[in-house]
């Protein structure tokens, strides 16, 4: 087996795919409130042709850890199926999903029956005012009833994702921690990428960690946390003496790319090599005119190896990419 190396050392092992570009919510910071043009269904890969991607990946290019993205991986018809056969393929790889938990109330169960791991859910807010002005939709009670629905499917441990937005959610900080620590929810804050459909991210409008840590300050004694952290990008800090635990997620102002064992699949069987890349490589072309597994890890090799070593952000040069985050996975 040739592992998914890249020419600063880096070897990937956790695959993110995409199963869908469509979200059922409008996050302001994400995408327009009319939503984008969608990719063409004939364009996005079959439920078989990513069950045969995976399977290059954890056979072929020694990947360990299979997360789906989407936009919002519950909207994808055969999920719950693409889980089974994944399972099915392996019975050690780890699979989780990033999901907005809109529905998981009614799928946790099937989804862990299936051979789902854990979820992560994305919440930046438990007020009801502020979840619709954030997400322009009524939803926020679906996302608690699908979060406890997890938990219950024992889905967990459940993790919590947040992004904190100027003039908006800022203040909510604490209450989101307290919220998550009282429910046993790992809760981890992420600055804002400039990943966004509408290029519309600003830098200095961007809620830092270090402003995070003083907002969490007010209410919470916060530690370094001793679990060594690998290639997560959350930084954990141990809450008020635990047992809880709060993770940052700094990619801009602590960037951890010199750790990335990431790689990305998008709904249309593209390859990106990070999340920032400026190019991809077209597995579903290849996959499509016949090519052998082989054929495919080769691929994926060389897509790999060309990786660059940080995102750039910082760079004057710096571009974001064409694709928004919800066509790329978060
Ligand atoms: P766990 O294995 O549960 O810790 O998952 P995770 O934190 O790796 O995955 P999740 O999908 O929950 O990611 C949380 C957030 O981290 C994403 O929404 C992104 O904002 C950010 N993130 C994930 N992967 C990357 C990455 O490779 N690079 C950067 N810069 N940010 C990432
Ligand atoms: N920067 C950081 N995180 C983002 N997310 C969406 N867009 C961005 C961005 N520009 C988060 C969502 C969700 C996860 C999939 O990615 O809030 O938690
Ligand atoms: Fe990895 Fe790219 Fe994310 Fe950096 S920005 S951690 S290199 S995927």
């Amino acid at each position: 087996m040739q592992p998914l190396l890249d020419q600063h050392g880096r070897v990937a092992t956790d695959l993110r795919v995409s199963l869908t570009d469509r979200c059922n919510l409008r996050c302001t910071y994400c995408m327009p409130a009319e939503g984008l043009d969608w990719m063409p269904l004939d364009d996005q890969l079959s439920d078989d042709e990513v069950v045969r991607l995976i399977g290059v990946a954890v056979r072929e290019l020694g990947v360990r850890e299979v997360r789906f993205t989407g936009g919002e991986p519950l909207v994808r018809r055969g999920l719950v199926d693409i889980v089974r056969q994944v399972r099915a393929l392996d019975a050690g790889v780890e699979m989780s999903i990033t999901t907005n938990a809109l529905g998981l109330s009614r799928t946790a169960g099937a989804l862990a029956e299936a051979g789902l791991d854990r979820v992560n859910v994305s919440l930046d807010t438990v007020r009801a005012d502020t979840f619709h002005e954030i997400t322009r939709r009524d939803r926020l009670d679906d996302v608690i009833a699908g979060l406890a629905a997890a938990e219950a499917a024992g889905l967990g441990p459940v993790k919590v994702n947040a992004v904190l937005l100027r003039g908006i959610n800022d203040d909510q900080a604490p209450e989101l921690l307290g919220w998550c620590v009282d429910r046993g929810y790992q809760l981890r804050f992420i600055e804002q990428m400039p990943l966004d459909a509408q290029h519309g991210w600003d830098r200095d409008a961007m809620v830092t960690a270090d402003e995070i840590f003083a907002s969490l300050a007010t209410r919470f004694t916060l530690t370094p946390a001793h679990e060594p952290r690998g290639s997560a990008p959350a930084e954990l800090f141990v809450v008020d003496g635990g047992p809880a635990t709060v993770g940052v997620i700094a990619s801009v102002t602590r960037p951890f790319c010199g750790d990335c064992d990431r790689v990305r699949l998008t709904a249309d069987g593209q390859v990106r090599n990070c999340l920032f890349a400026r190019s991809e490589s077209d597995l579903r072309s290849a996959l499509r005119a016949g090519a052998s597994d082989e054929d495919l890890a080769a691929r994926w090799r060389t897509a790999m190896w060309g990786k660059a070593a940080g995102h750039g952000i910082d760079d004057p040069s710096f571009l974001q990419p064409d694709r928004p985050m919800s066509a790329i996975g978060g």
